[in-house]
């Protein structure tokens, strides 16, 4: 029996996904920053939201179908932009968008990839969306935005809460560092894990070599871990509203600002153009005193209304996560690690895996609490009101 028939739920990837990544690999997927704060708060916000039954309703006709941007999707989920899948699996990012278009979902791409975004647009095209950061010289990034133009995306993802590199001191304890330099505990590492070095590093020695990041303009298209370019794109502390103006004059197609998570910044997004908001705070893995985003989606949603479209993510990681995010006022959610830990264990297979355990768990949240409709969903279905169960919480 294959490891991923082992597995019902996404703990059971995330397990899955432990035991095949080298120690530094997982722990990049997998851990936040500093004390971990964040990412915590982030799932205790959503586990003390206590829901109701609801008796008697025949809800024997209902679907997880929703629609976003005007076209249909299958459940109220994206896949979230993550640079690590191409390290979880050969061609990590390809085998993910398959899963996203085979399940209908939106699939992002990450500059950071290592998969191009001409061959993600020719293999696995169902709506594509790419996730921006910028270098310095913006000009570089323009090129990016031409190439997604030119390749069919249907949305471009700024990416606004990478502000400086954040302090991941884990990578620095298992040797994961850029530029990269090969430490014995990185190279023990490697090869405690033969599985992940035959089918993953050896495969790309083997076909292309050292991977790349394949989205990166040209001067810095080079292999990963040998490129300054890297921590270029982790510093983005000159990014602001007037390069929102020039993104927003030079992509005709669905512009999302990702890491907006004030109220302020999100009616200030909305009157420089900008069509949907994601409530983020980069799973944790940035600041780590960041409120949880389910914490801060009411306000946002409640400001916004229908003046834009308002995602959320940093949590995810059940199918009834995503109706309590709805209740509040997202459209939508993105996953980001739930959709790593199954591509981690088993390619496009684990990652539709993933999606698959998420969308029955919302099929039976919303069952269980008689809607037969995305659209039903409502505080009305919360057991008291949020402030009394977090109240009762702390
Ligand atoms: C390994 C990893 C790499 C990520 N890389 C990026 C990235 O390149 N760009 C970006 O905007 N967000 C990136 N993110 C953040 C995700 O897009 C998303 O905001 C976050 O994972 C959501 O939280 P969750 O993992 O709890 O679902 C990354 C997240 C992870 C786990």
């Amino acid at each position: 029996m294959s490891r991923l028939d082992d597995c019902y739920n996404i703990h059971d990837l995330r397990d899955a996904a432990k035991r095949r990544l080298p120690k530094a690999v997982f722990e990049f997927v997998d851990r936040s920053t500093e004390d971990e704060l964040a990412l915590r708060n982030n799932r205790t916000a959503f586990e003390t939201i206590k829901l109701k039954h609801r008796a008697l309703v025949d809800v024997s006709g209902r679907s997880t179908k929703t629609t976003l941007f005007g076209k249909e999707i299958s459940l109220p989920m994206a896949i979230a932009p993550t640079g690590a899948a191409g390290l979880c699996w050969y061609e990590g990012e390809l085998e993910l968008a398959k899963a996203a278009a085979r399940a209908k979902i939106p699939f992002t791409l990450a500059t950071g990839a290592m998969t191009s975004m001409e061959k993600i647009a020719k293999e696995a095209n169902f709506r594509l969306w790419f996730q921006l950061y910028v270098w310095k010289q913006r000009e570089l990034s323009y090129q990016l935005i031409e190439r997604a133009k030119n390749n069919g995306f249907e949305a471009l993802i700024v990416t606004t809460d990478t502000i400086v590199p954040p302090n991941r001191e884990y990578n620095a304890r298992n040797g994961f560092l850029l530029p990269f330099h090969p430490t014995w505990r990185f190279t023990r590492d490697i090869m405690q894990h033969p599985t992940w070095f035959a089918t993953v590093l050896l495969k790309y020695f083997t076909t292309i070599g050292m991977p790349r990041n394949e989205n990166y303009p040209d001067p810095y298209r080079r292999p990963i871990g040998t490129d300054p370019g890297t921590r270029e794109v982790m510093r983005q502390d000159s990014l602001n509203w007037d390069d929102i103006r020039i993104f927003r004059d030079k992509w005709p197609g669905i512009l999302m600002l990702k890491g907006i998570n004030r109220v302020d910044d999100a009616l200030k997004a909305i009157s420089y153009g900008v069509d949907g908001l994601i409530v983020s705070n980069h799973g944790g893995r940035n600041m780590d005193s960041a409120a949880a985003t389910l914490d801060m989606l009411p306000e946002i949603a409640e400001a916004v209304g229908d003046k834009a479209t308002v995602i959320l993510d940093s949590g995810i990681r059940r199918g009834s996560d995503i109706v309590k995010a709805m209740a509040l006022g997202a459209k939508c959610v993105l996953t980001g690690r739930a959709t790593l830990y199954g591509t981690a264990a088993g390619g496009e297979a684990g990652a539709s895996k993933a999606v698959g355990f998420i969308q029955t768990e919302m099929d039976k949240t919303m069952a269980y609490t008689g809607l037969n409709r995305v659209d039903e969903i409502s505080t009305d279905i919360f057991f008291g009101d949020r402030r009394t169960n977090r109240l009762m919480a702390d």
